[in-house]
């Protein structure tokens, strides 16, 4: 099959870890016979250098027309301080624009870099797998916000309607379904309504869901029972803000942010699946950009995640993941998992290993 991806690199690192993330994605076609197009767009601080917005209306349009996109990162010093725009507006019309409800974060430790999680081996065990789906599109991020007239009093608005929470517990429901049968609906019920809501649409959904163990926790609690016992979670589903949170706390878990992917997902279809944008947690890390340093690995998952979800090509992702961990097996490490005993290698020579390994 043919596939099209749009590309944006964006700022920083991302240009290093998407040429990265091509090569694997040359080398499935490669070898599964399906022929993969890139086309790059523009979007944060490279984009507004360009044409002085943020997201360019014609990467929104290539996006929508695209197959699935690959997003490198975005933000930089260089345009913290500009006036109204920032480059962070990119990621938050990009998926506002391609109604990217969905944010699958799964934060996953490897075996082979047990070392690397800050828990005691008791805790962590040797192997994570838990996934957080954090809804994308609406609550605080996109509520009302709003500055009185003299500037000494400010707001945003936290809102849900049935029909969004409904459309990303479902999500939930599905990715459990297909692991270990546990959902954890977190909230913060004792005292939003927002939250009330929520476990309201996610008891009368669960009622239909026998075969899946559902259970609500405080966010609260759930940022200390992440650390305390990681291993207690399969899924666990949020709101927007909880869900950026959380996520980033369970990135840590898993020793490095360098090596985690993600999956935003709405249920525009594509010629070839589901519209999909598929990124690494990390950002733009300026100061390691263009020096072949980065780990790509977080953004070589993200393709394999694109293969999964976007086009069904199951074997195609197992075959990227197995990949990875043949190169971390024969102790291939880029300088953010480097452990004493282990060669250390660059952005460039990790990326040309996986792909030998495909
Ligand atoms: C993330 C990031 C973004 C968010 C920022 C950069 C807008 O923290 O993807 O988690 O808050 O969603
Ligand atoms: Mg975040």
């Amino acid at each position: 099959m043919d596939f099209h991806i749009v590309t944006v690199s964006g700022d920083g690192i991302g240009p290093d870890v998407v040429e990265q993330g091509k090569r694997i994605l040359d080398k499935v076609g490669e070898k599964f016979g399906h022929s993969f197009q890139f086309e790059e767009q523009l979007a944060g601080g490279v984009a507004i250098d360009a044409t002085g917005e943020p997201l360019p209306e014609q990467t929104v349009e290539a996006c929508l027309k695209s197959d699935s996109v690959l997003l490198g990162a975005v933000g930089g010093p260089k345009w913290d301080n500009l006036p109204n725009v920032r480059p962070e507006q990119a990621l938050l019309g990009l998926r506002s624009r391609l109604g990217l409800f969905a944010n699958l974060r799964p934060a996953e430790l490897f075996a082979q870099l047990a070392a690397a999680s800050p828990l005691k081996p008791e805790i962590i065990g040797h192997e994570l797998d838990l996934l957080i789906v954090r809804e994308l599109t609406g609550g605080i991020y996109f509520g009302e916000h709003g500055r009185s007239a003299d500037g000494h009093a400010a707001w945003d608005t936290e809102a849900y309607s049935t029909p969004e929470i409904e459309r990303v517990l479902r999500v939930g429901f599905d990715a459990a379904a297909k692991r270990r049968g546990k959902l954890t609906v977190v909230d913060k019920a004792n005292i939003l309504e927002t939250s009330r809501l929520w476990r309201e649409v996610a008891r009368a959904m669960a009622a239909e869901h026998p075969d899946i163990q559902c259970e609500y926790l405080y966010v609260d609690n759930c940022a200390m029972q992440l650390i305390r016992d990681p291993k207690q979670f399969d899924v666990i589903v949020t709101s927007n803000m909880f869900g950026d949170i959380l996520s980033d706390e369970a990135s840590m878990l898993a020793g490095s942010i360098g090596m985690l992917a993600s999956a935003s997902l709405g249920d525009r279809a594509s010629s070839k699946g589901i519209l999909g944008m598929y990124e690494p947690i990390h950002g733009s890390a300026p100061d390691i950009a263009d020096q072949d340093l980065a780990n790509p690995i977080a953004t070589i998952l993200s393709c394999a995640m694109m293969l999964r979800y976007s086009f069904d090509l199951q074997a195609e992702a197992d075959a990227v993941r197995s990949a990875v961990e043949r190169v971390l097996d024969k102790g291939y490490r880029t300088g953010d998992i480097y452990s004493e005993g282990t060669q250390k290698v660059g952005t460039k020579e990790m990326g040309a290993l996986i792909a030998a390994e495909i």
